[in-house]
């Protein structure tokens, strides 16, 4: 591949599990555990190819809304994921961080999450943050009311700053796989200029070449931040 600008910040909305799942005359749990086996090919792909952060969309504020069996195997994967890629992550050096409220999750989850972020916390290689019970709506109060609390007054860049995962700055490009296209509640505040990539393949089925293809784009891209240039 042509030597092409990288986006040091992507975020990505893993969507289509389901989908892919039910095309295969399966149920929704098997996509999720496709799903979560193709984080780490892809973690290890956006790293490997120069992308600093990477800001992954596991659970959102609204899915608790599905049917609990499926709430609990995204639970059990959830717990699975962190206490498998602890190793990867340690011996890739990335450091592993969480945005959202997880304390609206189980003790022992809450637990292995804390684990795996503590013990990697001075991985310097790289940062996954990773949304669990996460929604960009509720990170704005959640910012806001920091900001009450603390007697700041409420601009843009303290709202910026009191994000849950304000020191990892601003995605440079989103990526939504699965074919919809909307943000679900994904990092609105800021990603107000990230550039937007949506693509039709199913989160399983989005491989390193797809993943590629989401860099070429955003290599094509012109930001201007509301500039004339
Ligand atoms: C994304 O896949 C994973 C989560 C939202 C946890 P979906 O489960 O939304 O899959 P589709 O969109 O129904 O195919
Ligand atoms: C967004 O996907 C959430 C995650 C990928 C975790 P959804 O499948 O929940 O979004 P909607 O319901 O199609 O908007
Ligand atoms: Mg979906």
């Amino acid at each position: 591949m042509e030597k092409t600008k990288i986006p040091a910040h992507v975020g990505i909305i893993m969507d289509g599990n389901g989908r892919w799942a039910n095309l295969r005359g399966k149920n929704r749990s098997y996509g999720h555990r496709a799903g979560t086996a193709n984080v780490e090919r892809i973690t290890e792909h956006a790293f490997n190819s120069g992308v600093k952060t990477l800001s992954l969309y596991a659970f959102s504020s609204e899915n608790w809304a599905r049917p609990k069996t499926e709430v609990d195997e995204l639970m059990r994967l959830l717990g699975l994921y962190f206490k498998k890629f602890l190793k990867k992550m340690q011996r890739e050096k990335i450091r592993v961080a969480v945005m959202g409220d997880i304390s609206a999750l189980s003790e022992k989850l809450q637990q292995v999450i804390a684990k795996s972020v503590d013990a990697t916390k001075a991985n310097d290689r790289g940062i996954l943050n990773i949304g669990v019970n996460y929604g960009g709506r509720q990170e704005v109060v959640y910012a806001v009311n920091k900001l009450i609390e603390s007697n700041q007054p409420i601009t843009v860049e303290n709202i910026s700053a009191n994000l849950y995962s304000a020191e990892f700055g601003e995605p440079d490009l989103i990526i939504r796989t699965g074919g919809e296209l909307r943000l679900s509640n994904f990092m609105l505040y800021q990603g107000a200029y990230a550039e937007l990539y949506f693509t039709d393949v199913l989160w399983p089925d989005f491989n390193e070449a797809e993943f590629d293809k989401a860099i070429e784009e955003y290599g094509h891209r012109h930001r201007r931040f509301g500039k004339v240039q």
